[in-house]
């Protein structure tokens, strides 16, 4: 009766706002919808929102919310979620453009939400200047037990695509390869948070406009394995790292596979554990940094 079918928003404590609503419209391209009580919210370009900035004295995720469908009313889905052993709670206007949210905590302590409906931005479409990605794509984070927040994942609908080894789990709600990953670690917090570009040469442009922006690379562009997106990545003025992709393969739940691509060893290419070596940088190349 559930059905979570997209990675809606995600939320971070900034300490410094003014720095990061910088970064978020003039960098990244996104805009501004609504600021109160201490919060910026950003659209990609049609949600009210996809990026809540909330000022704090600390920096990191603070939550990330999901939107879904059901046959029932969101407090059908709360029994729902009761009976997988899912206390949440029922809030009402819990942001500008959402009147409803069912709000829960992870094994892992992460606050989620999941929503029926979102308002629309008033103002539509991509901006003219920045990145202006697609989407925000997926979300990394680190746990204690990757096994544990996947197998919790697979209560909520979604689905395992991938591994890397035992310590990296990737889950889906829809037909992207991930909107959701799981690094087990030993400290907590966000590993990197995913904005989808729209081809290889829309990733060169913004490689050269971040570069005349001062934004450094840390990491790539190279093409992964799991997911075998073309992924970068970069820190934000709060040094939350963020990657940028693109060309991410495509699930088809309904076979169990990814639509085929040139690229693949596989075929068909079936979700399954990858080492980390074959895994990160399918083109060879190597980087001072390490990912993981
Ligand atoms: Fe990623």
């Amino acid at each position: 009766m559930l059905n979570v079918f997209k990675l809606g928003y995600v939320e971070f404590k900034v300490q410094d706002l003014q720095a990061m609503k910088t970064y978020y419209e003039s960098i990244v391209g996104f805009r501004l919808t609504d600021e109160k009580n201490g919060s910026a919210y950003f659209s990609s370009s049609t949600d009210h929102h996809n990026i809540i900035l909330k000022e704090s004295t600390e920096s990191g995720i603070s939550k990330f919310g999901f939107q879904y469908t059901a046959d029932g009313s969101i407090n059908d889905v709360k029994d729902h979620l009761k009976s997988l052993d899912i206390e949440a709670d029922l809030l009402h206007d819990p942001a500008p453009g959402v009147k409803e949210a069912l709000q829960f905590k992870d094994p892992d302590g992460y606050t989620v939400e999941l929503y029926p409906e979102m308002d629309l931005a008033e103002e539509r479409g991509f901006q003219k200047e920045g990145i202006r990605p697609n989407k925000v794509g997926h979300l990394s984070i680190r746990v204690s037990d990757a096994k544990k927040q996947v197998a919790f994942y697979e209560k909520l609908g979604f689905y395992n695509t991938d591994w890397i080894e035992d310590f990296f789990g990737f889950m889906t709600c829809n037909c992207d390869h991930h909107v959701l990953n799981f690094f087990t670690s030993e400290t907590k917090g966000m590993h990197h948070l995913a904005l989808e570009l729209r081809s290889y040469n829309h990733l060169v442009e913004t490689l050269d406009f971040m570069r005349l922006n001062g934004v450094h690379l840390e990491w790539g562009p190279s093409r992964h394995g799991a997911g075998h997106n073309i992924a970068c990545y970069h820190y934000d003025p709060e040094g939350n790292l963020i990657e940028l992709f693109t060309d991410g393969d495509v699930f088809i739940k309904e076979l169990g596979i990814f639509d085929p691509r040139p690229w693949h060893r596989d075929f068909p290419q079936k979700p399954k554990v990858w080492s980390t070596d074959e895994c990160l940088s399918l083109w060879g190349v190597d980087f001072e940094k390490a990912l993981v």
